[in-house]
């Protein structure tokens, strides 16, 4: 038997070490971690996306007391955008969290099915998505492309 492995590239840097506009973009990201209505979960959440035009939206985790009608913040975000947006292209989009009333943020990387509407977005603009997130040790990770997050996936190729 054969073993096939895959891998995939994240750069890693210090927030002070972005460039601007993307630094801009995690702060907007960790600010909408207020906009979170988290009563259950008590994790805050909030996704910032920036499109071609310079213009930031974002969305932030809204919990249901039926747990499984909530949505994470990446979802919120991306489903707003697709409805209001999606004529423009997406530069780049940044993650952020942290415990409700507390100010520390907490590294975070997007869930499986946020991954997968995500990349459908991806793959509609035909270009790439960028994806900011804090890591531990107060470093940032950064992945060139959604597509590189969902190793073996499922897209419209599939069907
Ligand atoms: N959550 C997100 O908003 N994004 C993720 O990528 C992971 C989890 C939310 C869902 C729920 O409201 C809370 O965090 C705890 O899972």
């Amino acid at each position: 038997m054969q073993s096939i492995t895959v891998s995939i590239a994240i750069q890693e840097c210090f927030f002070e070490e972005l460039p601007f506009q993307e630094r801009e973009l995690l702060q907007r990201a960790e600010q909408l971690t207020s906009n979170a209505y988290a009563p259950y979960s008590h994790f805050w959440v909030g996704c910032a996306i920036l499109l071609e035009n310079g213009t930031i939206i974002g969305g932030a985790n809204q919990e249901n007391a039926a747990y499984p009608s909530g949505l994470c913040a990446e979802r919120t975000a991306f489903f707003h955008y697709g409805t209001f947006y999606s004529t423009i292209k997406i530069k780049a989009v940044a993650i952020a969290a942290r415990r409700a009333n507390q100010t520390i943020f907490l590294p975070i990387s997007p869930c499986g099915a946020c991954r997968q509407v995500m990349l459908e977005y991806e793959n509609k603009q035909n270009h790439p998505i960028k994806l900011i997130m804090r890591t531990f040790h107060n470093k940032i990770h950064i992945v060139q492309s959604l597509s590189d997050l969902l190793p073996l996936k499922f897209d419209k190729n599939n069907l």
